[in-house]
């Protein structure tokens, strides 16, 4: 079985892809490593600790990483983000505070000892800013090549941003972390808004939820209501809710859910663009391509998965 890690801004669809992957026997969720972005990392951590415990997994360590972005010194909420996802993250859903506490070492050095632990079995996901990513290749390049499966939602190649439209909510926190990332060498997965923005759901599935009338039921049917509202007045033309975080978990577990081409990838780092996800000239005619970037999704498989998977697991809890 994989060892997974994700390193989340939980936030709602954060939330959606720790219920993917807890409802996925193919891997173990070693731990979930915190960062910033929807929410503070104070809170995420927070989140990730009630929801796991929620799901019935007490067993899943949570570990704060870095609390602001690479060139900044801290970090606040946009009103952009406690509008889409609730002051609280999970759009304002009930949740018992859980009674565990944070793990002690940090986000990043537990990164870096699981790459060593468990190398090409180890797949880390990131839904978040890829700060704690590119803290650990920057402390411990040895680990650049050792993790077998890197996959990141953030980014968007061939649409428009969702931040400007040059930039995604996730690269836009920490553009310098994303560019290091993509320039590491690391073969990495980029699961945007090329494909995410195709995976929509609706009040016709969160009622599923609220019918097997659980605890996780009722709270994951309250949490994503409140995301399809959102997106019903910032996107009403989509006619349901991305589900960015939870497809980047699905396509770690089964990559056949997408379709990919090959980009050495880099960031603009400098104005008017900066933010953007854009081939790099100088890597053009590099034979090998370091990004998959994922440009078509099978969102029928995805749903069905994701239905199956998410209300396997909240029918027992
Ligand atoms: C990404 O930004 C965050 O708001 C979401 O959780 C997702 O990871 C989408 O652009
Ligand atoms: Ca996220």
């Amino acid at each position: 079985m994989y060892k997974l890690i994700l390193d989340l801004d939980t936030g709602i669809d954060d939330t959606l892809a720790i219920a993917y992957a807890l409802g996925s026997p193919e891997v173990e969720l070693i731990g979930i490593t915190g960062t910033y972005g929807n929410v503070t990392l104070e809170q995420g951590v927070h989140n990730d600790l009630a929801v796991t415990d929620l799901f019935g997994h007490k067993e899943v360590p949570a570990f704060p990483g870095l609390p602001h972005a690479s060139t900044k010194d801290s970090f606040e909420v946009l009103p952009v983000s406690a509008f889409i996802h609730g002051d609280n993250g999970v759009g304002e859903a009930e949740i018992a505070p859980s009674p565990r506490q944070p793990e002690e070492e940090n986000g990043v050095d537990f990164i870096i000892r699981a790459a060593h632990t468990y190398g090409k079995d180890l797949i880390y996901v990131a839904t978040g800013p890829m700060t704690n990513i590119a803290a650990a290749f920057e402390r411990d390049p040895s680990i650049i090549n050792e993790i077998g499966n890197i996959v990141i939602m953030g980014g968007a190649l061939t649409v428009s941003g969702n931040v400007a439209p040059w930039r995604e909510a996730n690269i836009s926190q920490d553009p310098e972390a994303a560019d290091a990332l993509f320039r590491s060498g690391a073969q990495v997965t980029m699961v945007g808004l090329d494909v995410t923005l195709q995976t929509l759901l609706t009040t016709k599935e969160t009622q599923q939820w609220r019918d097997l009338h659980t605890k996780a039921g009722d709270f994951l049917a309250d949490m994503t209501d409140y995301y399809i509202r959102a997106y019903a007045k910032t996107a009403p033309q989509l006619g349901g809710c991305g589900l960015h975080d939870p497809l980047a978990v699905a396509v770690a577990i089964d990559p056949s859910l997408i379709t990919t081409l090959g980009v050495n990838l880099k960031v603009d780092l400098e104005e008017p663009t900066r933010g953007r996800t854009i081939g790099d000239k100088d890597r053009l005619n590099d034979p090998v391509k370091t990004t998959q970037v994922a440009v078509g999704v099978d969102k029928d498989r995805f749903l069905q998965e994701f239905m199956g998977r998410i209300s396997g697991l909240a029918a027992s809890c």
